[in-house]
């Protein structure tokens, strides 16, 4: 089953699972506790979100850079080291160094890792920018294939093509020597990326289309619309949101967000930096992504500003000393504050349902006060990911118990959203404060992740 969910990594899930069942036990007076997150990753993780960053791997050996790195973030994105001309400097010799190594640094750390990019006009190695026509389109897909192949388990997200549509008023695509092997090289490359790594979710990623009424914005949501409907297997847009005086923040921004949710797709903020780090604006940016229940991560493009591609334009969350910039403040009240996955989505309701049809549910329809759990496992060798869909049957639910029994030889290591007893064979789960009340017919998800195998787990949920 090709169901691989958001790793919301987790080094602090237990202790968030333990601040929720306390705010639970003080929440007599209140409707919605404040969440208790104190870093980005963690605030993230209890909205069943992750907080991600752009790596630069030269920059691993700096501690001052790892140092805010593993406190804060639980996805990481390679900033240069898995574009073309980096992971196949010549044809058909692949160089997997760098890459490897920001992987090693994020998984072994509980980090989840976005990929980035397989095929993209930009970033061409020199014996590929020479190449046209059918030879080209090879290659093209003989590269898709490999890569996403040597990190097959290991990319949760691969952005599978970058940048394939035109600035301006034209909507249309971009000219590029990828672009004149035929209009269905897109389609092509996700095919190809499907094959070679069927667990990883499959994006199109762009920039300068966060403006709704932009032609460059409709014309990737055409794009995204045709393929759902042909089947062309893509899971989700990323939205880079590198905001500046030229191409700013917009506050249509969240109806675009939605508009492509709504397609059917997740949607993520895949490399967002804000000239000048207005708090106002990243906060807007952080709440547009929380209202939308499919928006489910967001990377800036880099830690400190000195780190930053746009360095002159002081745009992220950290000064170069490495302290917290204003912004870096709103941004996390507004992880902590901002609605949750169990609000009523603000999609609309033509929203197709988050699995793919053909996933057979794993339980029973609920009775009337019931509810259903479904699982979805990311595998890899020696471990894997489950995140845990929880849905309220005909009535609201005011707090869930979740059971799955664990095949010998799995143990829990870490969890999210959730509270847990037990972490080998039969174990428990159950709301934290914020996720526990979910309405009739609506959802909230919980992770965890473990060692060993899961082969295929059986869920069963009752409302408590
Ligand atoms: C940028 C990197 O940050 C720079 O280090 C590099 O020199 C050029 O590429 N859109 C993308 C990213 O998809 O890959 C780009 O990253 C920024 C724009």
């Amino acid at each position: 089953m090709r169901s691989t969910r958001w790793k919301a990594a987790s080094r602090a899930a237990i202790a968030l699972a333990g601040a929720g069942a306390l705010a639970a036990g003080m929440a007599l007076f209140v409707t919605a506790p404040a969440s208790a997150g104190t870093t980005l990753g963690a605030s993230a993780a209890e909205k069943g979100r992750y907080f991600g960053t752009a790596v630069a791997g030269f920059k691993l050996s700096d501690s001052a850079y790892t140092t805010i790195l593993n406190r804060e973030f639980n996805s990481v994105t390679a900033e240069n080291e898995m574009k073309m001309n980096a992971t196949e400097p010549q044809q058909n010799q692949f160089s997997y160094g760098a890459a490897d190594q920001i992987v090693n640094h994020a998984r072994s750390r509980g980090m989840s890792v976005r990929g980035h990019t397989l095929a993209w006009h930009s970033q061409q190695p020199g014996w590929m920018e020479s190449m046209s026509g059918s030879a080209l389109r090879q290659a093209m897909l003989n590269h898709v294939t490999q890569v996403a192949t040597h990190f097959r388990g290991r990319v949760v997200a691969w952005d599978v093509v970058n940048e394939a549509f035109a600035d301006g008023s034209s909507g249309g695509r971009r000219d590029s020597n990828l672009q004149r092997t035929g209009n269905d090289w897109i389609e092509a490359a996700f095919r190809a990326a499907r094959a070679a790594d069927p667990g990883a979710k499959l994006c199109y990623n762009d920039y300068n289309t966060d403006n709704w009424t932009h032609a460059k914005t409709q014309g990737v949501y055409n794009m995204v619309r045709d393929f759902k409907a042909r089947g062309v297997p893509i899971d989700c847009v990323g939205f880079q949101s590198h905001f500046n005086n030229d191409s700013p923040y917009v506050s249509n921004y969240r109806t675009t967000l939605s508009s492509f949710a709504a397609l059917g797709v997740d949607v993520q903020i895949t490399e967002l930096d804000i000239q000048g780090a207005s708090a106002n604006t990243y906060r807007s940016v952080v709440e547009d992504c929380l209202a939308v229940a499919r928006c489910n991560g967001i990377t800036v493009w880099g830690i400190r500003d000195s780190d930053s591609w746009r360095a002159s334009q002081t745009p992220l969350l950290f000064n170069n000393n490495g302290s917290k910039k204003p912004a870096y403040d709103a941004v996390l009240a507004a992880l902590n504050n901002g609605t949750t996955p169990t609000d009523p989505p603000t999609d609309p309701p033509t929203d197709p349902p988050t699995d793919p049809p053909t996933d057979p549910p794993t339980t029973p329809p609920p009775g009337p006060g019931g509810c259903t759990a479904t699982v979805s496992v990311n595998q890899w060798t020696g471990g894997f990911v489950a995140n845990v869909r929880v849905t309220a049957g005909s009535s609201a639910l005011s707090g869930w118990t979740v059971t799955i029994a664990l095949p010998s030889g799995a143990t829990v290591t870490n969890a999210w959203s959730a509270n847990r007893s037990g972490n080998t064979g039969t174990t428990n789960w159950t709301n934290v404060a914020y996720n526990g009340q979910v309405g009739a017919g609506q959802s909230t998800e919980y992770g965890f992740q473990a060692n060993g195998t899961a082969g295929s787990l059986s869920p069963t949920c009752s409302a408590r």
